[in-house]
């Protein structure tokens, strides 16, 4: 464990019956030589008590949002800063449903929010609970907000109900946070370019031929790829979006713009080309606005094909994906663009389908790798935040970026 060793990580303990287990869990990760802060709510309270909590953390517990004597301090902002970690074990059904809905009445909601870390949660409940239509909301929307959730898992229940819905084991927890803190380091040196939304390509000087892209689901991938240590490179059309504070933005108009500042930061080790770049582009500018009752023909150039150009140019990246969008045929279609463009990985969704896709928050992939060993897989129907993590976690996996 040694990508753990000297991390701070601060934990939150709400009122839940798993709390107990969380003792455990500070005894061990302490033993790991982490430094652990903690926050324990009202309710928790009433199931661990704060003094079995210092003597195992070695640290003071902080219970309110008030307090006079760290006033000056402002826990609810210094102890985030602090951290490099938030994990809140157990998560009661209810801070779930306050942190998806942006409350901030209490020092740990409080915390969350004011938060500039990763924050992991580890859901304990009662299957009932768990399985309430309120419960799933509340975590698709903590996941789109790039909240990492971590179990639960299925077993028997302190209350004697079998089900989903037990805190994942103290050791897998430390497992994961482990797996963590070692993709953080080995990504730092690694370098990723993403190219999101759509081109513009001027016909005169008020229009323009475009591509439907809303960009949501590139610019998701950037963000995932910082999360994940990525020194990662944003070349994007125009959108409105607002991408992570810790990645570079470039902003381009045509499809020629974003080729060029796309070779220019070649070589790197990752690149995923999410952009809808129009396949065509105006031959002659015109200089002035087309008149309605003037010759309104123009002729097209072809554009330049930024996948397949990066793929076979002698700077390629150590892993290319490319991503298609079909409205018939996905799987023959992207099959035959993975093998023309020459790239590793070929990402493919059906736009033909209105509730993912373009404009929506939603998305459903199928992936194709060259290497045919590998069969295709199929990411299911969630955010884009959520099908970002899943593909980061595959594409890191498959072609070991972590490997020793
Ligand atoms: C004995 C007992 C056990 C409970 N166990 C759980 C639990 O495991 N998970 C949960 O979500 N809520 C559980 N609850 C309900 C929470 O304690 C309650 O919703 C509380 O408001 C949570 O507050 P907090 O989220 O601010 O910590 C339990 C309540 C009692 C009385």
């Amino acid at each position: 464990m040694k990508f753990l060793e000297n991390k701070k990580i601060l934990i939150i303990i709400t009122g839940g019956i798993a709390a107990y287990k969380t003792l455990d869990l500070i005894r061990k990760l302490s033993k790991l030589n982490c430094e652990i802060k903690t926050i324990l709510t009202k309710s928790g309270k009433e199931f661990v008590t704060p003094l079995s909590i210092t003597s195992l953390s070695k640290n003071k517990v902080y219970t309110d949002l008030f307090s006079v004597e760290n006033e000056s301090e402002m826990d609810h902002i210094s102890l985030s800063r602090w951290s490099d970690l938030i994990l809140v074990a157990p998560a009661s059904s209810n801070f779930l449903t306050k942190i998806s809905n942006g409350f901030s009445d209490d020092l740990a909601s409080t915390v969350i929010k004011a938060s500039d870390k990763k924050v992991f949660l580890c859901p304990a409940m009662n299957v009932r609970m768990w399985e309430h239509a309120s419960n799933k909301q509340n975590i698709n929307t903590l996941k789109s907000y790039g909240y990492r959730i971590l179990g639960p898992e299925i077993g028997e229940m302190a209350c004697g109900e079998f089900g989903e819905g037990k805190m994942l084991e103290v050791d897998e927890i430390i497992n994961q946070l482990e797996i963590y803190f070692k993709q953080i380091s080995k990504n730092k040196k690694l370098k990723a370019i993403v190219t999101a939304g759509p081109t513009q390509e001027l016909i005169d000087p008020v229009r323009f031929i475009t591509n439907r892209s809303s960009g949501k689901q590139g610019y998701e991938i950037a963000n995932s790829l910082v999360e994940n240590g990525f020194d990662t490179t944003l070349i994007s059309g125009p959108t409105n979006l607002k991408p992570n504070d810790n990645l570079k933005l470039i902003k381009v108009k045509t499809g020629e713009e974003m080729h060029k500042k796309t070779m220019e930061l070649l070589p790197c080790d990752l690149a995923i080309f999410t952009a809808a770049v129009s396949d065509f582009k105006i031959k002659k500018f015109n200089k002035e606005k087309i008149k309605k009752n003037k010759d309104q023909s123009f002729d097209l150039d072809l554009n330049p094909d930024i996948l397949e150009l990066v793929s076979k140019s002698n700077k390629k990246p150590k892993i290319v994906v490319g991503f298609a969008a079909e409205s018939e045929n996905l799987f023959d279609n992207a099959r035959s663009k993975l093998e023309k463009k020459g790239c590793d990985l070929i990402v493919a969704n059906d736009v033909s389908n209105n509730e993912i896709g373009f404009e929506s928050d939603f998305n459903e992939v199928h992936l194709f790798y060259k290497d045919k060993n590998i069969d295709d897989e199929k990411i299911p129907k969630n955010f884009k935040s959520v099908i970002a993590d899943e593909l980061i976690k595959k594409i890191t996996n498959k072609f070991n970026f972590f490997n020793d």
